[in-house]
């Protein structure tokens, strides 16, 4: 959460740091402030609420120049969303301004102890607190980069700092421990932010910094050293997407150019993953095969959606491959204390690649020697780094804080893997594999069929957009697109939504149907004789307790239709591949009622898109 930038080179460092933090303000919008080094001192503006806010306070009132500065955007944790709990914040003198993301758990000690020593504080933040740590390293004769070392020293927590000395202009200097930090490259000047997009209309060089690192940037220099002043290696690459991909390209929402961009991120995370003959080529797993054959028990971790695509991937890879599978949430799988042996398999997925929870599933999982595989959308993140093997989503930046590219991509990288495994056990065929290949390879095609025929979507969005309550139902894997539809509706339209598995129902949620109550239910391709009836059977239950049914099902399934008060027709696919069409028409639905709502799609209240705090 949070996104912060830093800034030093030849433009004009406020303007730089504004559109900077317009593309990271999915990571927060509670409040957004920056800081310029001026040839009068620091100059720090900091308003509550989104970043329109500080704008129209830049524009009122102008800013000296400046080639060097700050930025911050926040998510609330410290202290409410108000001026001054805003980024940055100044030492006592205002000599050092700092901007910091994460959560310095040890604060109210260092608080207590700076206020015994007469320190005042303007904020509720832990982060003033670390302002005043670095102030105070400089003012008694050290470098910015070594009271940033000394004050890194002193803070339990997660943190990337950013921080400006009024008194040594020309350098920015930052530390990452668990919160994402890239250096931008340009020719001239230099960037550190939370996200590449931020500087992305700038240059398209970055570099990846590792865990406990310090960082200093000039116009012309990147130095970067470890928490103990040791020399560090680093990580140049060259981002492959350009500023188009960040930005809305004649859409209203990120989030509605990110589901018409389904199709494409789908065909993409395939592109170069399959053989001629319809194998699967994954030269990403660094885990060799006789490693994989040793694999006894898979469990998948992620939060949110990337959660429910885990669901998703527990059904393919459990019948793929006959390896016992687990899903958790990534917040509760180190509580559960879960068995885990070095012939476990876990499976993280995350879009961001900074997600709290899973990056401490991660670490707790390979502490007990399992080896992990990631799924991950961002290049160089966190999580990728710690993982054993990654693979790589190639969605694109995703910059609507619902998920939705992020997602399919998500589903199709499962499918990868879990044919990959079966492929290296042995637990299919070769043309069973091939044949399963192809179904994926047609899928791009059928989500652009639904992506065209929205028009009954659209219409039950200006039908519905008024219900207090909408409730989802599937079973097996459209339990976990009944769940990801509910969540897409609660996260950017507010509205009461609940996803169910169709058979659970009748055993206490069926109380909640009501007269006319919208009921979303998934419908498996016809050929899953049993799963199907059985939803039929369902569907029946609710309509006969007088709830509106929204039945989403295969194209000609004339008994779906026929109990359905709308009928969302989905292509033909195997059971397992439905996840990725059937989410499509909920995606939409949601965006739609949360426009016709007049929410902010892009930029619900309450979330950000990077949740890098447990
Ligand atoms: O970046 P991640 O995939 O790790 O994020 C996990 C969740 O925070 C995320 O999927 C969240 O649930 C989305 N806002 C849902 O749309």
């Amino acid at each position: 959460m949070c996104g912060i930038i830093g800034y030093v080179g030849c433009q004009d460092a406020k303007t730089v740091i504004i559109s900077g933090l317009r593309r990271m303000e999915y990571r927060g919008y509670d409040s957004a402030g920056v800081a310029l080094v001026t040839d009068h001192g620091i100059e720090v503006r900091k308003k509550a609420g989104k970043l329109k806010n500080l704008e129209a306070d830049l524009a009122a009132h102008p800013t000296p120049d400046s080639h060097e500065g700050i930025g911050h955007t926040r998510w609330a944790t410290h202290g409410g969303p108000t001026d001054e709990n805003a980024h940055p914040h100044l030492g006592p003198t205002g000599r050092v301004a700092l901007v910091h993301n994460g959560i310095i758990e040890n604060f109210a000690e260092l608080k207590a102890e700076l206020e015994r020593a007469g320190a005042t504080f303007l904020s509720q933040t832990d982060s003033e607190v670390v302002a005043h740590l670095v102030e105070n390293g400089v003012a008694s004769g050290s470098t910015l980069r070594e009271a940033m070392m000394a004050a890194v020293a002193r803070l339990e927590g997660t943190f990337t700092l950013v921080a400006v000395d009024a008194q040594a202009p020309g350098s920015v200097v930052a530390a990452r421990r668990n919160s994402p930090l890239v250096v931008g490259v340009g020719e001239g000047e230099m960037f550190l932010a939370s996200d590449v997009a931020s500087f992305i209309e700038h240059t398209r060089e970055a570099i990846e910094l590792g865990q406990d690192q310090i960082v200093e940037i000039t116009a012309t220099s990147v130095d970067v050293t470890s928490f103990d002043g040791s020399p560090a290696l680093t990580k140049p690459y060259h981002i492959d997407w350009d500023l188009s991909a960040a930005e809305k390209g004649g859409y209203d929402w990120f989030m509605r150019k990110e589901i018409f961009e389904q199709p494409k991120a789908v065909a993409d995370t395939l592109l170069g993953r399959i053989g001629p003959d319809g194998s699967l080529i994954l030269d990403e797993m660094r885990i060799d095969a006789a490693t994989l054959r040793s694999i006894d028990k898979i469990i998948v971790v992620a939060c949110g959606t990337a959660y429910h695509a885990g669901m998703i991937a527990k059904y393919a890879i459990e019948h793929w491959t006959r390896i016992p599978c687990e899903v958790d949430i990534a917040s509760e799988f180190r509580y559960r204390d879960p068995i885990i042996t070095a012939n476990t398999l876990v499976v993280t997925i995350s879009q961001s690649g900074e997600t709290a929870d899973t990056l401490m599933a991660i670490r707790h999982a390979r502490e007990q020697h399992a080896k992990v595989v990631s799924i991950c959308n961002t290049n160089g993140a966190t999580i990728p780094r710690e993982s054993d093997a990654v693979i790589y989503t190639h969605a694109g930046p995703e910059i609507g804080v619902a998920s939705t590219k992020g997602f399919t991509t998500q589903l199709v990288a499962c499918y990868l893997l879990g044919l990959y495994l079966a492929q290296v056990k042995g637990t299919k065929f070769g043309d069973e594999i091939h044949s399963l290949v192809r179904e994926l390879e047609a899928l791009p095609a059928k989500m652009e069929e639904v992506l065209k025929d929205l028009g009954a979507t659209l219409d039950l969005a200006q039908q519905l957009h008024d219900v207090s309550s909408v409730l989802f139902l599937g079973r097996h894997v459209g339990y976990p697109i009944a769940l990801e539809g509910a969540l897409k509706l609660k996260e950017i339209s507010y509205l009461h939504a609940e996803g169910f598995a169709a058979g659970e129902l009748k055993h206490g949620p069926i109380a909640l149907i009501e007269d006319w109550l919208p009921v979303f239910v998934v419908v498996p391709p016809q050929g899953r004789d049993q799963i199907h009836d059985k939803v039929l059977s369902n569907i029946q239950e609710v309509r006969a307790r007088g709830a509106r049914t929204i039945v989403l099902g295969e194209r000609g399934d004339e008994a779906a239709a026929s109990y359905a008060d709308h009928f969302l027709a989905l292509p033909t696919v195997p059971t397992l591949f439905q996840p990725v069409l059937a989410i499509l028409p909920l995606q939409v639905f949601s965006c739609e009622v949360a426009t016709l709502k007049g929410y902010d799609v892009d930029q619900p209240r309450n979330l950000a898109k990077s949740v890098t705090v447990e």
